[in-house]
């Protein structure tokens, strides 16, 4: 479930969020924090959300870009580096601001199914679990900011437009495999093909026929992967960049179309199953 989030002033972000026990781990109200936790953050431009961020006082924080769930996470800065860079927060829309941070740290965690994870990150993903872990902590970056400036690109994702009815789906299981959705008969107007891929996989190829259609939005599991204004005939051109797609159980890609004369639509991809 995407959750609202939190903005700065709303108290629960500037408490000290309390250790998840290790017998709570897997129960359903945890399990749902995360899973709450996964939703909302691929609802948004953001790459890392806590669990304060959505109103629960718990040391649960999420890194994405690979997604890594973080229970109980402790950081340990290593060596002395540091690193300047311009962060943003979902709980600050608005406003970025200028902040130092160790460029390496030691990663201590639990997983969800209460396995640990002992990690050296570095750069980018250093400095995300640095924030997101002082979100545990009742931090927010502003706290820490040398600087600020006003941005407006960390906001929520549009959500999925309504639609008419599907040309149809298929469902993906394992090994290297080439979906097709066909409409079976002409169809016009507005129109999408959707895909939904169970297990973890990469896409490695998308092809549309006709591809005079054109491309109103390409969605990953209601996330907006490009901005509208394709333009006509660009259908391929549109869905060429989405090879290299990183799929999740459960994910749905779906392309959104405008025939404009009746045609059959035929939608393939190619997805190697990992
Ligand atoms: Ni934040």
């Amino acid at each position: 479930m995407i959750r609202p989030i939190r903005e700065q002033g709303d108290p629960v972000l500037a408490q000290m969020a309390r250790e998840v026990l290790p017998e709570e781990l897997g129960t359903p109200a945890i399990e749902a924090v995360i899973d709450d936790l996964v939703s909302t953050l691929r609802s948004t431009t953001g790459v890392g959300i806590a669990a304060p961020q959505i109103g629960e006082s718990l040391r649960i924080c999420v890194v994405d870009r690979p997604l890594t769930i973080l229970i109980n996470p402790v950081i340990t800065p290593i060596g002395s580096e540091v690193d300047v860079s311009w962060e943003g927060c979902l709980s600050v829309p608005g406003m970025r601001g200028e902040v130092q941070r160790a460029q390496t740290v030691r990663v201590q965690a639990v997983n969800r199914r209460g396995g640990k994870i002992d990690a050296i990150w570095t750069k980018f993903r250093a400095i995300v679990a640095q924030h997101e872990v002082d979100h545990l902590d009742g931090i927010l970056y502003t706290a820490r900011a040398t600087d600020t400036q006003p941005d407006g690109s960390l906001r929520s994702r549009k959500p999925h437009p309504s639609v008419e009815q599907p040309l149809g789906e298929r469902v993906a299981v394992t090994g290297r495999k080439t979906f097709v959705v066909d409409s079976e008969k002409p169809v016009g107007g507005k129109q999408y093909v959707g895909f939904t891929f169970e297990g973890r996989g990469k896409l490695v190829g998308l092809r549309l026929q006709p591809g005079s259609a054109i491309v109103s939005g390409v969605w990953l599991s209601g996330v907006r992967l490009r901005k509208s204004g394709y333009k006509a005939g660009a259908a391929e051109a549109a869905i060429a960049g989405m090879e290299g797609l990183h799929l999740a159980a459960g994910d749905q890609l779906r392309i959104e179309l405008q025939v404009l004369k009746k045609h059959r639509i035929v939608a393939e991809a190619d997805v190697d199953f990992t």
